[in-house]
């Protein structure tokens, strides 16, 4: 596996392997590699010929007081990983080279970004369809990987990727879960295993609303469903509620009622330090 820095020199190899008319598949991360990236990379590999991993712990996605300067890095841990699932080239650029002195221009996916986590996290969405959009331009992959964890990333990079004619297409990947079902997340990392516990209210959510739409003779009303669930996870010591909605998967409009199209979507605080997020649909099939 190569290890890539320079914005330059991937725009180059990737112009050749496309000159060549190869496949390739980009998976953006910011690194601290864990079972659900590695589900990312080992799926790019699957369908493409040349698989490019972004490591960029973006800047511009972070709000005041949040975790930049936290955030677990670790490039020689990462490449190792990268490299055990056939990653062809792990491309990490600095900050300078991404944001150079003069850096002006944002990308704003006005309606999907709005709600649930652009609520919480004003301009978060705008950070990462920028940095998104620079890697797509950088890397010129063919198709890109994404998680559904970050559902709401995922509809945002959809419909950005669909308003500015990208040719690109954007597969998603069902979210990895550890065997606990807690979401697999680089932000786990802050947990202590008690923590973690209790952080499993977020699934403990998901089987909750699961069970409920399963035994229902009629519609559920999604407003009833969701303060149920907030009412369970306020019970749990140290978890606070940022958000639960259930929502229509593609407009992420909230939903009257459970429908088969339906997303139940949750972001919590843990101890107040932790925030972390999950979703599922709730029409199990
Ligand atoms: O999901 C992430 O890790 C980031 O938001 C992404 C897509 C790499 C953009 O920085």
């Amino acid at each position: 596996m190569k290890l890539v820095q320079d914005p330059a020199e991937i725009a180059a190899l990737a112009a050749g392997w496309r000159g060549q008319g190869l496949k390739i598949a980009l998976v953006p991360t910011m690194g601290w590699f864990h079972a659900g990236h590695l589900a990312l990379m080992r799926r790019a590999r699957q369908s493409a010929d040349r698989v490019v991993v972004s490591l960029f712990v973006n800047p511009i996605q972070f709000g005041p007081g949040e975790d930049l300067a936290a955030y677990p890095r670790d490039l020689q841990r990462d490449s190792e990983l990268a490299a055990g699932v056939g990653v062809d080239v792990l491309y990490a650029p600095s900050a300078t080279d991404m944001y150079p002195a003069g850096f002006q221009t944002t990308i704003h996916v006005a309606e999907l970004g709005r709600g649930l986590c652009g609520a919480s996290r004003p301009g978060h969405f705008d950070g990462v369809c920028t940095v998104v959009m620079k890697l797509l331009q950088q890397t010129q992959p063919h198709q890109a990987i994404f998680g559904e964890k970050d559902f709401q990333q995922l509809a945002v990079t959809r419909r950005m990727v669909r308003d500015l004619d990208l040719p690109v297409q954007i597969v998603s990947h069902p979210t990895v879960r550890e065997a606990s079902g807690l979401a697999m997340s680089s932000r786990n990392s802050y947990l202590t295993e008690g923590e973690k516990g209790q952080a499993l209210c977020l699934y403990r959510a998901i089987l909750f609303a699961r069970a409920k739409v399963k035994g229902a003779a009629q519609p559920l009303s999604a407003a009833l469903l969701c303060s149920e669930i907030e009412r369970n996870i306020s019970q749990v010591p140290g978890c606070v509620v940022d958000y639960v909605e259930i929502v229509d998967a593609d407009s992420l409009e909230r939903c009257e009622t459970v429908n088969e199209n339906s997303r139940l979507i949750m972001a919590i605080k843990v101890h107040e330090r932790v925030r972390l997020i999950d979703n599922a649909r709730l029409f199990y099939l």
